[in-house]
């Protein structure tokens, strides 16, 4: 199989997190803060890099990185530590379901007022508007992705962070797009993403950070291997935001995957996978009937949505599934953002090449469109 998903999530996993994780279950078994053994001790060594790793990373110290299931549980943590009953948030067309489905939640459960900032009219998202909507509505919370997970515009974090602060707006940063292929250290006030994609590390991990100083009320209670003998859930990070026994596999193999990204290179990583981008995109644009959706014109990620004038995107499926070749189409868990790119009845076919992805794999992906 050609795999040409990695904005879902990387493949293959690079052989040093593979042999983190089999060491776990090999040797150690023991989950972080459980024990003190010298193999708990080991294990809370590797647990405590990865937490400084991507701290690094994201500009906070490690303690302030706390660990859950993925970008989804991360985000859904955050938005309701910071939103209260009637609070305004601002949040842009590009969201993904993990930020659109807990908003709409919260407008129901607290009335919570969500505006939504559309794409500019190249499908990227000029500073100078996000802005004037901050100014208008001086919202409690600016979240935003680093990233379209549909169209690959890559936004002016810093920028927006900095506007943000200007309005004494707290901002929440998903990075699930960026993180280990972007500098994702852009002054967000709390980042959530996913380690399963371009970090390179395993499923079943997403991590939140807060930066120094801002305190919010746990959301999960429950065990944290730490002050067992209280009621009351820690306060202090990263227990305040993690509560059950963590995936420490996965956690590992984040370690040995943060130190495979410095040892790889993330900006030649990056720069791989953007070149295989741009040969797709050539070979697509001279396809006849094909047409390139929401292209961006300035930064980006490495992801391409497209449609066909007489294939719909699940017929466009059934052709590479029979080519062997693993792509997506339809919506992207990206709702709102169809509306604007006039692809609301089908969503796209989106391939997101990796690092790994071959010359070879892109002209094989274009035979299939051109048939
Ligand atoms: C932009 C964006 N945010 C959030 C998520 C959710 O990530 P996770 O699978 O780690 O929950 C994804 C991935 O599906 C994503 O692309």
């Amino acid at each position: 199989m050609r795999y040409l998903d990695h904005a879902a999530t990387s493949h293959p996993k690079p052989a040093p997190v593979l042999a983190a994780i089999n060491e776990w279950f090999e040797a150690f078994g023991i989950s972080a803060d459980r024990g003190d053994s010298h193999q708990a001790v080991e294990v809370n060594q590797r647990v405590t890099a990865a937490r400084r790793g991507l701290g690094e990373l994201i500009g906070v110290p490690g303690e302030r990185v706390a660990f859950h299931s993925g970008a989804t549980e991360s985000l859904n943590l955050a938005l309701r530590a910071v939103l209260r009953p009637g609070d305004t948030v601002l949040t842009t067309a590009f969201e993904h379901s993990s930020v659109v489905r807990p908003l709409r939640a919260l407008t129901e459960e607290r009335g919570i007022v969500t505006e939504i900032l559309p794409p500019d009219p190249d499908f990227g998202l000029a500073p100078a508007r996000v802005v004037t909507a901050l100014e208008r509505l001086r919202p409690r919370l600016f979240v935003f992705t680093h990233a379209s997970n549909v169209t690959g515009a890559l936004f002016d974090a810093r920028a927006f962070c900095e506007a943000a602060r200007a309005n004494e707006t707290l901002s929440l940063l998903d990075v699930s797009q960026t993180a280990g292929l972007f500098d994702i250290d852009v002054g967000a006030d709390l980042v959530a993403g996913s380690a399963h994609k371009g970090l390179h590390a395993p499923p079943g991990l997403g991590f939140l950070t807060a930066r120094p100083g801002l305190e919010l009320a746990p959301q999960k209670q429950g065990g944290t291997g730490s002050a067992v003998a209280l009621a009351d859930h820690p306060t202090t990070w990263p227990s305040a935001f993690e509560a059950g026994t963590p995936n420490t596999p996965a956690i590992l193999g984040l370690a040995a995957a943060l130190a495979w990204l410095v040892a790889e290179d993330r900006d030649q990583l990056a720069a791989r996978a953007l070149a295989r981008t741009q040969d797709l995109e050539d070979r697509l644009a001279a396809i006849p009937g094909v047409r390139l959706v929401g292209t961006p014109t300035g930064p980006r990620t490495p992801v391409t949505s497209f449609v066909h004038d007489d294939l719909d995107p699940a017929e466009l499926g059934a052709m590479f599934a029979a080519a062997d070749i693993h792509v997506r189409t339809g919506f992207h868990c990206a709702p709102w953002i169809h509306g604007h790119l006039g692809t609301a009845a089908a969503g796209t076919v989106r391939i997101s090449p990796g690092p790994a992805v071959s010359a070879d794999d892109i002209a094989a992906a274009a035979a299939v469109v051109a048939g």
